[in-house]
């Protein structure tokens, strides 16, 4: 864990990040014992109080906290809860963090974690910088940073006259989830998958992340945003870059960031031809949506990386609000053996490739499927996987969740798991000719798997979900 103690000023602190993961994540980090000591300060547009603040969280907590919570830890916890509300001022935000610091006594860091939505990032670091809360200090930005290139170049300068580059950690929680660090284990520990990791045998990769929850309390965030800017631009395409990069020179932040960098800047642009936006049946009428909103819920895309090893092979990305299935996966597909020997009515084949698939589930769970013979007279050919799940290990260490995880590397300097404006920017300038000029969103039944024109751009080949 972190050194000193923290002092975490929480933009947002009401929002629904707030409650579903940071004030839950926060609450099991410091009465976990994660941190030598932990107050915060919670800040928003509501004009509620303190005592307000603490009844928002313990709520947060029964909703959605994983672990139980006991009553003498709330206690504990609500104690270094405070609130200040944005009208208050930069002198009340001070006031309250020299009030914090002094409770906890020894020598403190600041950990200001910006959980708002773009258009109000840099109002909050500008209040940071008019409170002189720069010093000993740690700046978290949520995704998305920006909304496309001139203003995530735009987002970056401001933050520069506020914060240095070492103080900003741009966060994307896909990349503190245990799977997502699997990967890397996955393809740089072993010598088994690595030589086969390239265009010479793999066809085609999927990174497809369905979602059955629909916009919750979300509209004014989802409605600027929608469904590239919220998951593909951030989570989908950080994924890849997993996936994707060389083997870094050391499991260290500047040769991984290197690495996923160059990844980003062989992408070729996103076409528009290769994109399908879809939107919900009923999106437009729920609360705080536009009634001619164009906003997407779902998008679907097909992108390359431009480089030695994966030129020519197609990386396909889906994700969506309302859809059948929740799952969260990224699926190998192999290529065909040269030659068959076994005849069409076998069934060779007729089931798809050979696919290695990931689930970023909280645990990890791989599979691999293969075609082998079914018991019995003749050749009938049947696909069979192999499968793991980390569940069944009894491999159980400190579980943290996504978001547990990154805070804490974030309170020790550590930004391993961490973003770059670089890389950022990088993505904001492919993605520049589908903002440009998006394809019309085309509706889909809720509990589907999006618009038909989905299995049009992946054909030949199939959707690996649903399973
Ligand atoms: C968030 C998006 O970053 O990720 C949400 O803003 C999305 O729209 C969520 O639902 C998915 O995260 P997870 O960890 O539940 O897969």
């Amino acid at each position: 864990g972190p050194r000193f103690p923290q002092v975490v000023v929480l933009f947002g602190a009401t929002g629904d990040l707030a409650k579903r993961k940071l004030l839950p994540g926060l609450f099991h980090l410091a009465t976990a014992g994660f941190i030598p000591g932990c107050r915060i300060v919670g800040v928003s547009l509501d004009e509620i109080d303190a005592e307000q603040f603490r009844a928002l969280a313990r709520r947060a907590l029964d909703e959605f906290g994983t672990r139980p919570v006991v009553a003498k830890d709330w206690e504990a916890f609500s104690a270094t809860l405070d609130y200040v509300k944005l009208s208050d001022g930069p002198a009340a935000l001070r006031a309250a963090v020299e009030a914090a610091e002094a409770a906890l006594g020894s020598e403190c860091r600041r950990l200001h974690y910006l959980s708002v939505p773009p258009s109000a990032a840099l109002p909050a670091v500008r209040m940071l910088g008019e409170a002189g809360l720069v010093e000993a200090s740690r700046i978290v930005m949520e995704k998305p940073f920006g909304t496309d290139l001139a203003s995530a170049v735009a987002l970056n300068a401001k933050l520069h006259e506020v914060f240095a580059e070492e103080q900003i950690f741009r966060i994307d929680h896909f990349l503190g989830k245990e799977p997502a660090q699997n990967i890397l284990a996955f393809r740089f520990a072993n010598g088994l998958f690595e030589p086969i990791w390239n265009r010479n045998f793999i066809d085609h990769v999927q990174i497809d992340v369905p979602e059955t929850l629909g916009l919750g309390q979300r509209a004014g965030f989802y409605e600027q945003t929608g469904a590239y800017r919220d998951m593909v631009v951030t989570h989908l395409f950080q994924i890849l870059a997993f996936v994707a990069m060389e083997p870094p020179t050391a499991l260290e932040p500047t040769p991984i960031s290197e690495e996923k960098n160059k990844v980003f800047r062989s992408m070729l642009e996103i076409q528009p031809h290769d994109v399908v936006r879809g939107q919900y049946a009923g999106y437009r009428a729920e609360a705080g949506v536009d009634p001619e909103s164009e906003t997407e819920t779902f998008i679907a895309l097909k992108c390359f990386i431009d480089n030695w090893r994966w030129a020519g092979v197609p990386f396909f990305l889906r994700t969506g609000k309302r859809m059948a299935e929740g799952q969260r996966i990224i699926s190998i597909a192999f290529r065909e053996p040269p030659k068959s020997m076994f005849p069409a009515s076998s069934g060779v084949g007729a089931q798809g490739p050979n696919h290695l698939t990931f689930d970023l589930a909280d645990a990890s769970k791989m599979s691999l499927s293969f075609y082998g013979k079914r018991p019995g007279p003749g050749m009938r050919l049947d696909k069979l996987s192999l499968q793991f799940a980390m569940n069944d290990t009894g491999l159980i260490g400190d579980v943290l969740e996504a978001y547990e995880r990154l805070i804490l590397d974030a309170m020790r300097g550590d930004r391993t798991l961490f973003t770059t404006a670089e890389g950022i920017e990088r993505l904001w300038a492919i993605s520049q000719p589908l903002l440009d000029a998006p394809p019309p969103v085309r509706l889909y039944p809720v509990d589907s798997w999006g618009p038909k024109s989905v299995h049009q751009l992946i054909a030949p080949h199939a959707w690996r979900l649903p399973f």
